[in-house]
Order: C-alpha cells, then structure tokens, then sequence
C-alpha cells in the first residue's frame, strides 16, 4: 500500500509585525515553521515542539500563543507580532531593556518567548485579568512577584534565569504604569 501523503497546500495572508504577506503553505505546517522557514523571522525559538517549553511563543491577534501548536492555515487574515516587532522605530521596549538592565537570560534561547509572553502579561494585567493566585478580583492586578511567576509560568527557562526574568517583568510593569499615571 502507498503510504505516501500528498501534501495540500493552501494561500494565506498574515499580517506579520506590520507587513502583510501573501503565502502559500502546506496545511500542515505551523505558524512557527512558517514565521521561521517561510518569513525567514528566527527569533521566534523551537524549543519542544509540543507547547510546553514556551519559546515560540508570539502574539497572534493581540494574545499570547504557542506558534509551534498553531496551524498556519487556520490563522488565515491574522496579526502576529513576534520578538522582532517589539521594538519601535529602532527602541527597544522596556521589557526589553528591563530584561537588558536585570539580567533576565544567560543563553537567549527562551528569551524571545519571555518577552512577547511578558508584553502580553502587561497587557492582560492593564485589562484587569486576573490569574490563579489574583486574591483580590475587584481591581486591576498587581504584578507582585507572585502573580509574575505564575502569568509567566508557561515559559521555561533552561539557564535559570528566573529571578532577574521576575525582576524584568516587575520593573517594566512599574515602568509602565508610572508613564500612563503621568499621560
Ligand atoms: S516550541 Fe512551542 S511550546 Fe515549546
Ligand atoms: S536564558 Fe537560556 S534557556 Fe532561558
């Protein structure tokens, strides 16, 4: 018997950091292989392959995902953000330089998925979403130390470098939050 499998392939349109492109990709094919062998975007790590490490993660229509569990072809019209397209008109965000500042890596391989991870964590944070350890669901959260490592909980970190990742994160979050007391 033939076991072979006929490849399907499919046309898409992704919105990637800004630009939009116009792909043809096999249907089985993950938005994290397509990002890296299709768009040639490498920041995005394959760490597991099976969602449970966190470095591809990327934000896919304004939410955190795992690129490596997401079909390309199901995400046709989509925006993505990915490490690439944080920083802004050549500056880095402050997540980023939080990270530089704290010594939130060693190696750099989960780095990427820290960071688009955290800028998500900012954000759900700035919404008023709470998480599993959120004692108080009537304000917006605080991201104290505890609440970090568990919105972050997701994204691990082979080197270790939790603490200054925890740290990065909760500079950034004051960071931010004293700029929009301040607008
Ligand atoms: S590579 Fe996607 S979760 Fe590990
Ligand atoms: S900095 Fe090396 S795996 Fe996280």
């Amino acid at each position: 018997m033939d076991s072979e499998v006929t490849p399907v392939h499919a046309e898409i349109t992704l919105l990637v950091n800004g630009t939009e492109h116009r792909l043809r990709v096999d249907t089985r094919a993950s938005l994290l292989d397509t990002l890296r062998e299709d768009l040639g975007l490498t920041g995005s790590k394959k760490g597991c392959d099976h969602g449970q490490c966190g470095a591809c993660t990327v934000l896919l229509d304004g939410r955190r995902a795992n690129a490596c569990l997401a079909l390309a072809v199901a995400h046709d019209g989509a925006e993505v953000v990915t490490v690439e397209g944080l920083a802004r008109d050549g500056r880095l965000s402050a997540l980023q330089e939080a990270f530089i500042e704290q010594d939130g890596f060693q190696c750099g391989y989960c780095t990427p998925g820290q960071l688009c991870s955290a800028t998500a964590v900012l954000d759900e944070a700035e919404r008023g979403w709470p998480s599993a350890v959120t004692e108080d669901l009537r304000g917006d959260p605080v991201l104290d130390d505890d609440e970090i490592r568990e919105r972050m909980s997701g994204n691990l970190c082979r080197c270790g470098a939790y603490t200054g990742i925890v740290k990065a994160v909760g500079e950034a979050a004051r960071k931010t939050q004293a700029e929009e007391a301040k607008a």
